[in-house]
């Protein structure tokens, strides 16, 4: 099974502009706890090199792109960010970088839970042991 969850998210544009929505628990498959973004990325930096042991994600770039790499243990994917209505699951105990962030890139994430540095896997050896005793 692929690890690339994709959520195509509603498209509520009109003649007017484009509009979308995310609705916790609606267009997502969790209780939003958490929004966080990232902007103001310097070109050529590499973001996020870790896995969560419980909490899940859901990416969208609003604007500009990035490229986010997931990797289960097993398999390994990256995506393109370039659309503000794709949203991209980061399951627990999936291991993510985000790279080629274009300099207007605004990547918004929305989190199951409040920030918790304990949650965090940053060593990736300690991440493939856990995979591993699953
Ligand atoms: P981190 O998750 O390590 O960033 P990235 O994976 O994108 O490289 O977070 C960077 C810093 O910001 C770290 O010191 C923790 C802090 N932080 C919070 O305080 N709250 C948050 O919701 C997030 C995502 C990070």
């Amino acid at each position: 099974m692929s690890i690339v969850k994709i959520i195509q998210l509603r498209d509520l544009s009109d003649k007017r502009g484009a509009l979308s929505v995310v609705e916790s628990e609606v267009d997502v498959p969790f209780k939003i706890e958490r929004v966080y973004y990232l902007f103001n990325t310097d070109i050529g930096i590499e973001r996020g090199f870790h896995a969560h042991k419980e909490l899940v994600q859901m990416a969208v770039c609003v604007k500009g792109s990035c490229n986010i790499l997931l990797d289960d243990g097993v398999c390994k994917e990256e995506v393109n960010m370039n659309s503000p209505l794709k949203g991209l699951i980061i399951d627990k105990m999936v291991w993510h970088k985000m790279s080629r962030f274009s300099s207007d890139c605004v990547l918004v994430v929305f989190a199951s839970n409040h920030y918790n540095e304990s949650d965090y896997i940053r060593d990736y050896d300690t991440f493939l042991r856990m995979v591993e005793s699953e």
